[in-house]
């Protein structure tokens, strides 16, 4: 596990864009993996700058995203098609039918966790993978006692992601209650992670995953073990550590 320490929101995005487009232009049929959720809106804010300005083209590029709501079609605004569209996807040359993320409104989201999984494993598996946390650890939809060698499963959120979500929905009785996600094998699989921290609300959370020992009890903490596992964090969530 290393730590970059950066000074702010700002700062992180920018060093976590510059570090996918370094690989992307290494390996431009990267296999990359994306986050939804507000940590990683200026990094994608960027790499489309970057597209826009210096041409950086990501035809031969596939993605696969971590989760999507279950019960939401893509053309729903709160799921995890539409914020991917709107957030990064319309806006860089990818081909949309190699962009990737779970089916939640599949009619059998059983088979679609297995034919998810399948794909990952016929594109190689996932070459960097860009990770947010929850506040109680979780990564992916993988809530506190995932057990660490899950593959792709539908998960039932937990009330404390059920109410951090809640504000994009309006009313919390309309916040999906299970969603489809990676598993922790699987996010764990990545050739390189990098795990994007910003803000206060973030600091415990990344003081148990700094901390805190190995466990299913801390989903995040899996990742420890992981020899590319990278940490991008500001001041603000970094605290005193
Ligand atoms: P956030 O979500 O980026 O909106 O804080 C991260 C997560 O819950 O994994």
């Amino acid at each position: 596990m290393r730590i970059i320490r950066v000074k702010d929101d700002q700062e992180m995005s920018q060093k976590a864009a510059e570090m996918v487009i370094a690989k992307m232009r290494k390996n431009p049929s990267l296999t990359l993996g994306l986050a939804t959720g507000e940590t990683p809106i200026g990094t994608y804010r960027l790499m489309i700058e970057d597209h826009q300005r210096n041409g950086a083209s990501y035809q031969q590029a596939t993605t696969f995203n971590l989760d999507e709501y279950v019960g939401l079609p893509g053309e729903n605004d709160q799921s995890y098609r539409y914020f991917m569209n709107k957030y990064l996807l319309d806006h860089i040359d990818i081909k949309k039918e190699r962009t990737h993320i779970p089916d939640g409104n599949a009619a059998d989201v059983q088979q679609e966790c297995v034919t998810y999984e399948r794909l990952i494993a016929e594109h190689g598996g996932i070459d960097l993978q860009i990770v947010g946390i929850g506040r109680n650890g979780h990564i992916g939809f993988n809530e506190p006692g995932t057990p660490f060698d899950t593959k792709t499963h539908i998960i039932e959120l937990t009330p404390s992601t059920r109410e951090a979500n809640a504000k994009f929905f309006g009313r919390i009785e309309d916040v999906p209650t299970h969603a489809i996600t990676m598993g922790i094998a699987t996010i764990y699989a990545s050739k390189e992670i990098i795990m994007l921290i910003t803000g206060e609300s973030k600091r415990e959370a990344l003081n148990n995953l700094i901390h805190r020992d190995i466990n299913e009890a801390f989903p995040a903490s899996a990742l420890k073990r992981h020899p590319n596992f990278i940490i991008i964090a500001d001041e603000a969530a970094l605290g005193e550590n």
